[in-house]
């Protein structure tokens, strides 16, 4: 029997693709840079199973040139780069990867936090300038981090997680969301709901972004918004890029209409060299590594060959977003 050919855009942890291997015919892109997309889609042309990251399109046109495809395995927990529509009208499933990466995601989230309120890339950079002449008064003042309001648009897994995070520092922690928690869960997190954005926007000394990209979260975070903010707020998305108008962003803290923001995800990336945001000292930006630790990238990669090779049974994948792709 031919075995399911099999296309995986990047080389993930060794355990994950020997698994793959035992039971596929597999092809695994070797270069650091993702496959341009016109590789994806000549690949996906014979392939029953794709391993995609945030970096591949699966787009329309490469759905319609796949008409083997029965899974795409995402590395990702978001999949804003899959149209799942048109996945879904093909029967094709798609899976992330939840749960494991959330509290690696959080802790980043609340390094950059606690990064950005004490200017701690931008001290670094201070004493390798040799700029450290003396103990100063006034010397890299930064913000409290302790009994700070902490604002989370987005109580999802990640946001729940930053939340007793912000708990261990004894902030107030407070949060928007389209649903509401329990009022147990709530209790149990030790949060507040706001129901208006305005409002969180208004009351947080921290903001942070946990929402997927989607259509009514594009721009979320705009003028209007950086408007309502304290003079002192600090700014974090580990989510997508494209969540916060990043103009917008430019403007409010070269202004000083805000005090900081640290930023995991740009709107494109990597981010252009000659961006603006690149030449101010009150922003930290990383390159998209909220859920970069050994371990947790090698349980993500565990997850998706678990969720592929489901797939290829014809079997809905533990972690599909599109359940109803199976075909009755
Ligand atoms: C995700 O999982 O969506 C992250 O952005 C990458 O780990």
């Amino acid at each position: 029997m031919t075995k399911p050919r099999v296309f995986v855009a990047r080389v993930i942890a060794q355990e994950a693709l020997d698994k793959i291997a035992q039971v596929t015919e597999m092809e695994v892109w070797p270069e650091e840079l993702p496959p341009p997309y016109e590789v994806l889609l000549e690949k996906a042309g014979d392939a029953e199973g794709l391993v995609t990251t945030l970096n591949d399109k699966v787009d329309v046109a490469l759905i319609n040139a796949a008409p083997k495809l029965k899974v795409v395995s995402n590395f990702a927990v978001g999949y804003d780069n899959i149209n799942v529509t048109e996945a879904t009208k093909r029967h094709i499933f798609v899976s992330n990867t939840p749960g494991v990466l959330t509290e690696t995601t959080a802790d980043l989230t609340f390094t950059l936090l606690m990064a950005a309120a004490r200017r701690v890339v931008e001290a670094d950079k201070y004493t390798r300038k040799g700029q450290w002449r003396t103990w100063g008064p006034k010397v890299l003042l930064g913000q409290d981090i302790h009994n700070a309001t902490l604002g989370i648009i987005g109580l999802g897994r990640i946001g729940a997680e930053v939340a007793k995070r912000g708990r261990g520092f004894n902030m107030k922690v407070l949060y928007y969301d389209e649903i509401r928690r329990s009022e147990e869960e709530e209790r149990q997190l030790g949060v507040e709901y706001i129901p208006e954005l305005a409002e969180l926007l208004s009351r947080a000394d921290f903001i942070t972004v946990h929402v997927p990209l989607l259509p009514q979260t594009h721009h979320l975070i705009g003028a209007a918004k950086f408007a309502l903010m304290k003079p002192t707020a600090v700014l974090i998305n580990t989510s997508r890029g494209p969540v916060v108008d990043q103009r917008a962003l430019y403007e409010a803290l070269k202004s000083g209409r805000i005090f900081a923001a640290a930023i995991d995800v740009t709107e494109v990336e990597p981010i252009p060299p000659d961006d603006p945001l690149l030449t101010l000292d009150n922003i930290i930006i990383t390159p998209h590594i909220a859920s970069a630790s050994f371990t947790t990238r090698k349980n993500m990669a565990l997850m998706v060959a678990e969720n592929l090779l489901a797939g290829l049974r014809g079997q809905t994948p533990p972690n599909c977003v599109n359940p109803e792709a199976l075909k009755g």
